[in-house]
């Protein structure tokens, strides 16, 4: 178990732009395992390789559905359809969310650990942690494309 220290919002790190992953070895394989235990450790549904100052393009997700967690190396959007509106955070600035408007399914296509290709459809809250989690690998944050940040009465 390894857990790292979350970057927060403010850190000019969250805003670079990632580099692919070239080498499916040892190291990604401790990235992706230390990628995890933070993730977990902080109760959040999902995590991206720069958020623990790692330029790389390397997401993990756990929506705590029958995905389990479900690890990206190079993933980009390959199709979204739809839309939906509602509240996001991020590990990066806990406790604040924000009004953000998604797509309601979105199609990505990644490598796994080992370097082979495959596709992942997901809808509602997973199309929604793929969008956010991809984003960061290029530097954006969901602050950039909110509507307004969510005050506690209104998540009630
Ligand atoms: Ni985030």
């Amino acid at each position: 178990m390894a857990v790292k220290k979350i970057l927060e919002f403010g850190d000019e790190t969250l805003r670079k732009v990632s580099h692919p992953v070239e080498k499916f070895n040892l190291r990604l394989n401790l990235l992706l395992r230390d990628m995890a235990d933070t993730m977990y450790k902080a109760e959040g549904v999902g995590l991206a390789a720069p958020q623990v100052g790692i330029l790389r393009r390397v997401v993990v997700i756990d929506i705590q559905d029958d995905h389990g967690l479900i690890e990206l190396i190079n993933p980009e959007i390959i199709s979204a359809e739809g839309e939906q509106a509602g509240p996001e955070g991020c590990l990066s600035k806990p406790g604040r969310r924000g009004y953000v408007v998604r797509p309601q399914r979105v199609t990505v296509r990644a490598q796994d650990r080992h370097g082979k290709y495959f596709e992942l459809t997901g809808e509602d809250l997973l199309a929604r942690a793929l969008c956010h989690e991809i984003d960061h690998l290029d530097g954006h944050l969901y602050i950039d494309i909110e509507d307004h940040e969510v005050t506690e009465e209104e998540e009630e």
